[in-house]
C-alpha cells in the first residue's frame, strides 16, 4: 500500500493514547495528523512521558475528524460517544478503545454503566473487534469497539472451547490480575503507590465487574448461541505497571482426551501471529507478554479433578488496548495485520 493512512487520537495523554501514539509514529503505513489533549494542549508528548517522541497536543477544536481516514478514541465511556457520531459523520473510520460501544443493547448499556447512551442505533452496527475472531465482519466497519483488557485475555483463551460448543450450559470461573496501568492515568487513591505496592487486591469480585457483560455477549456470539450458564469473574490489582493474567476454570469436557483438547486449541490458532500456544509443561506468565501484541496461552488439563485449566496472558495497554486498535486497523484497511507490530 503506498498512501499513508491519515490518523487522529483523541485522549493522547492517557496511557492506551500514549501507546497508541508510540505504535502509529512508527506504523510503515500511518501518517499521524493529530493527537488531542483537553489539558495538554500546546504541549508535546515529551514534555509529559520520558519519551523522545516530541509529537505536538492539539487541542479538541484544532482536530478536524474529516481530515483523517481513521479516528481512536482512547478516553472514557461516556466521553466517547460524542466523537464517535462526529468521526462517522465525516465518514471517517472509528475505533473506540473505551466501553462505549461494545455492547449491543442500550439498556444493558445503560444497566452496566448507568447512563443512556446518546447514539444507541450505533451500538448494533459496532464490531466488536476480538480481531482474530472478527475478520469477516472488519473490513467493512465503520464502528470498530475494541474490546477491554480483561475481556481480551479471557474471551481468547475461551475462544475454541466457545467454538467447539463445550461450555454449553456450564460454569466458568475466571480469576483475573491487572497491573496498576489497567486503571489509566488519572490520579485515583486506588491506584497510589502505597495503596498498591507489596499488596494483591481482589476487587468487584464475583458477576459485577462492567466486563463480565461485554465477556457474556461474546460468549453468546462465539457459541452460537450455547454460552456457558454462569460466569464467576474475579478481578485483582497485582502491584506491577502492565500486564494481565487470567486463570480459568472449566469442566471436564465429557469424552475428550488431552490430546485432542490442545489439537483444538492448535487448529482454532494455527497461523495466528500473535497468539502464542505454549507447548505441555510450559505456563503463560506476563514476562511472555509484557510490551508485544501477544496473547499467551497455556493448558492445564485436570482431569482426575473433572477440570482443564486455561491461563491467558497479555499486555492490558498492547494486546489489550492499543496494539490491538493497530491490528484492528491494518485489518480495516487491507494491510499487513502485523504491521507495526513486532510480533
Ligand atoms: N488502561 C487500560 O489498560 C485500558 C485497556 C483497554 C481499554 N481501556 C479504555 O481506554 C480508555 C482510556 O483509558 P486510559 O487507561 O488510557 O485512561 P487515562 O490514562 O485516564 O487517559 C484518558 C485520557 O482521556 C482524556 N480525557 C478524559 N476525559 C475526557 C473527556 N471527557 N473528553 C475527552 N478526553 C478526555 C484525558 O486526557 P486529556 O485530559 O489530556 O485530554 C486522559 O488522559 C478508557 O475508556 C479505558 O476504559 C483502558
Amino acid at each position: 500500500m503506498s498512501t499513508l493512512i491519515r490518523a487522529g487520537v483523541v485522549g493522547a495523554t492517557g496511557y492506551t493514547g500514549f501507546e497508541l501514539v508510540r505504535l502509529l509514529w512508527s506504523h510503515p503505513h500511518v501518517e499521524l495528523v493529530f493527537a488531542v489533549s483537553r489539558n495538554e494542549a500546546g504541549k508535546s508528548l515529551a514534555d509529559l512521558y520520558a519519551t523522545p517522541l516530541h509529537v505536538p497536543l492539539a487541542a479538541i477544536d484544532e482536530a478536524d475528524v474529516s481530515a483523517v481516514d481513521v479516528l481512536f478514541l482512547c478516553v472514557p465511556h461516556g466521553a466517547a460517544q460524542d466523537w464517535a457520531v462526529q468521526g462517522l459523520e465525516a465518514s471517517t473510520v472509528v475505533i473506540d478503545l473505551s466501553a462505549d460501544h461494545r455492547l449491543r443493547d442500550p439498556a444493558a448499556y445503560r444497566h452496566w454503566y448507568g447512563h443512556d447512551h446518546q447514539a444507541p442505533s450505533l451500538l448494533d452496527e459496532a464490531v466488536y473487534g476480538l480481531t482474530e475472531w472478527a475478520r469477516e465482519a472488519l473490513p467493512a466497519a465503520r464502528l470498530i469497539a475494541n474490546p477491554g483488557c480483561y475481556p481480551t485475555s479471557i474471551l481468547l483463551a475461551l475462544a475454541p472451547l466457545l467454538r467447539a460448543g463445550l461450555l454449553d450450559g456450564v460454569t466458568v470461573i475466571a480469576d483475573s490480575k491487572s497491573g496498576v496501568s489497567g486503571a489509566g492515568r488519572t490520579p485515583k487513591l486506588s491506584s497510589l503507590f502505597v495503596e498498591v505496592n507489596e499488596n494483591l487486591k481482589p476487587y468487584n469480585i464475583g458477576h459485577v465487574h462492567r466486563h463480565v457483560a461485554e465477556i457474556e455477549q461474546l460468549c453468546q456470539l462465539l457459541s452460537d448461541g450455547h454460552p456457558p450458564a454462569h460466569l464467576i469473574f474475579s478481578p485483582h490489582l497485582l502491584p506491577v505497571s502492565r500486564g494481565i493474567l487470567s486463570t480459568i476454570y472449566v469442566p471436564w469436557p465429557d469424552g475428550w482426551r488431552e490430546g485432542e483438547l490442545r489439537a483444538l486449541y492448535a487448529e482454532a490458532y494455527a497461523n495466528e501471529p500473535f497468539i502464542w500456544l505454549l507447548p505441555p509443561g510450559q505456563t503463560a506468565t506476563l514476562a511472555h507478554t509484557v510490551h508485544t501484541n501477544r496473547c499467551a496461552i497455556s493448558l492445564h488439563p485436570v482431569p482426575d479433578q473433572g477440570h482443564l485449566i486455561v491461563v491467558s496472558t497479555i499486555d492490558n495497554l498492547v494486546k489489550g488496548a492499543a496494539g490491538q486498535a493497530v491490528q484492528n486497523m491494518n485489518v480495516r484497511f487491507g494491510l499487513d495485520e502485523t504491521s507495526g507490530l513486532a510480533p
